[in-house]
């Protein structure tokens, strides 16, 4: 499993989210942040102390297939050829657990289609639950 994270700009964001959906990725963190990158002088006028707002992106996945299909919807929404555009990275993750069913890892990153989710009211569960993400 592991955890792919990526901080870019604000306005990126909405084509990001659609786009992971798109390729079932559902489960995603986000996050309001302020940064730099190493080579500023657009961004932040070559000041050590300048921050800029960004958005951070945290998605845990269970196999390389699935982390290379988020870092590519994010790729290919970010990525263009102004300095400033994002970063991303990906780490190990030493595990998982969905907090309602106690199901661990793989198991709990993967859909719930065909469960019936007891005492939970339909209105609030999603017809496709996160099938890769
Ligand atoms: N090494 C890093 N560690 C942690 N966060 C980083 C790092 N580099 C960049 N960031 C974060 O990513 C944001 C975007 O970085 P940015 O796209 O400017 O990277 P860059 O390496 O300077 O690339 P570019 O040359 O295209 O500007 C920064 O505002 C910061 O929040
Ligand atoms: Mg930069």
């Amino acid at each position: 499993m592991y955890m792919v994270i990526a901080v870019f700009n604000q306005y990126d964001l909405k084509n990001v989210l659609e786009d992971l959906f798109e390729n079932n990725i559902e489960g995603v963190t986000v996050s309001d942040v302020v940064g730099k990158g190493s080579f500023g002088l657009k961004e932040a006028d070559n000041q050590p102390t300048d921050l800029v707002a960004k958005v951070k992106l945290e998605i845990v996945v269970s196999n390389e297939k699935n982390r290379e299909t988020a870092m590519e919807c994010i790729r290919a929404n970010c990525q263009d050829l102004s300095r400033g555009a994002g970063k991303m990275w990906w780490i190990d993750v030493g595990g998982v657990e969905r907090i309602r069913t106690g199901e661990k890892d793989t198991e709990a990153l993967t859909t719930q289609i065909d469960k019936k989710i007891p005492n939970v009211p339909v209105a609030f569960t999603t017809a496709i639950d996160t099938p890769c993400s």
